[in-house]
């Protein structure tokens, strides 16, 4: 199964990304938090490489809880700043802010000590498509923050959104393309659903899932649909297809439902919240 990406849209928004980081101080990286490798383009680590970072490990309500964890002190060990998030719920956006300014206090330290009192930190917000970018932007800026633009020395029809005085967040994110030689990432972008599903082979996916899951969360699929794991995982999705009466009209397994199924269960968090990317052991 391969996994293939359209170049064209990828030098485009690498391109405008180039431009728009220059207009900012702290890049605010989304990832999954159920696959932050995979999530993660790493171009935005040459690209920001001169700026603050913040990752935000969204989407955290459907991965596991212990990992989100693990990651967020990764990030901190790399020298990043981290928080895991769920960017649908506004409750959470108060530990962003805080961080926020935490990550940006040497610039504004700096201003300050030039004289410059009201200048605010500048940041935009990156990530694959799908990752909850636009979410994040509205329960962030909420309805409170007007909207500045076209100023003097901004770049003509840049967006800012005022958080606070301190804080203006560009209203465009960057998008990063998954990058995907390995087609290892490739598949785990498709199991969360990143990756249009036509262009794939569902049975396939949904067979290496069940390999992932009993190696990574044993007991998860005998707990949800009844059926032994002991065995190929090939076997386990049949089991899974004929407890779920996936059937074909004519008679027989329908497994092209019986992998539908599955992922979209997956996807959802019905099966429970499941990481499948852990951390590089420390040391
Ligand atoms: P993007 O701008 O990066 O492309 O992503 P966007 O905000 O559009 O979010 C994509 C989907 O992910 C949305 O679902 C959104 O509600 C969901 N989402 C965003 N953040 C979180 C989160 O922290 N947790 C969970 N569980 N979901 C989140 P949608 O529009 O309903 O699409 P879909 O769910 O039908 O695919």
């Amino acid at each position: 199964m391969q996994y293939q990406w359209y170049p064209g849209h990828m030098t485009k928004a690498k391109r405008q990304m180039q431009e728009d980081i220059k207009l900012v101080d702290l890049v605010v990286e989304l990832v999954d938090a159920r696959i932050p490798v995979s999530s993660h383009n790493p171009d935005i680590d040459e690209l920001g490489k001169q700026k603050s970072r913040l990752v935000l490990l969204n989407k955290a309500d459907l991965a596991d809880e212990a990992k989100n964890q693990a990651w967020c002190e990764y990030y901190k060990a790399q020298g990043s700043y981290a928080v895991r998030l769920d960017a649908r719920n506004r409750g959470g956006m108060k530990a962003v802010q805080a961080v926020i300014q935490e990550a940006c206090k040497e610039k504004i330290e700096k201003n300050r000590r030039r004289g410059i009192l009201n200048r605010p930190v500048r940041a935009m917000v990156v990530g694959i498509p799908n990752v909850g970018k636009s979410t994040f932007i509205n329960s962030f800026a909420g309805k409170a923050c007007a909207k500045t633009g076209n100023k003097p020395g901004v770049t003509k029809g840049k967006q800012w959104i005022r958080l606070n005085k301190q804080v203006e967040l560009l209203d465009t994110p960057g998008i990063l393309w998954p990058k995907f030689e390995d087609q290892t990432i490739g598949l785990h972008l498709a199991w969360i659903g990143s990756i249009k599903d036509e262009l794939l082979n569902k049975e396939e996916m949904a067979v290496e899932l069940i390999g992932e899951l009993q190696n990574s969360y044993p007991g998860i699929l005998e707990g949800r649909y009844g059926i032994s794991e002991e065995t190929e995982p090939v076997a386990v999705f049949e089991a899974l297809a004929q407890n779920r009466n996936c059937l074909k009209k004519g008679g027989g397994l329908d497994y092209g439902k019986a992998a539908a199924l599955l992922l979209d269960e997956f996807r959802s968090g019905k099966l429970g919240r499941i990481t499948v990317e852990a951390p590089p052991a420390a040391g």
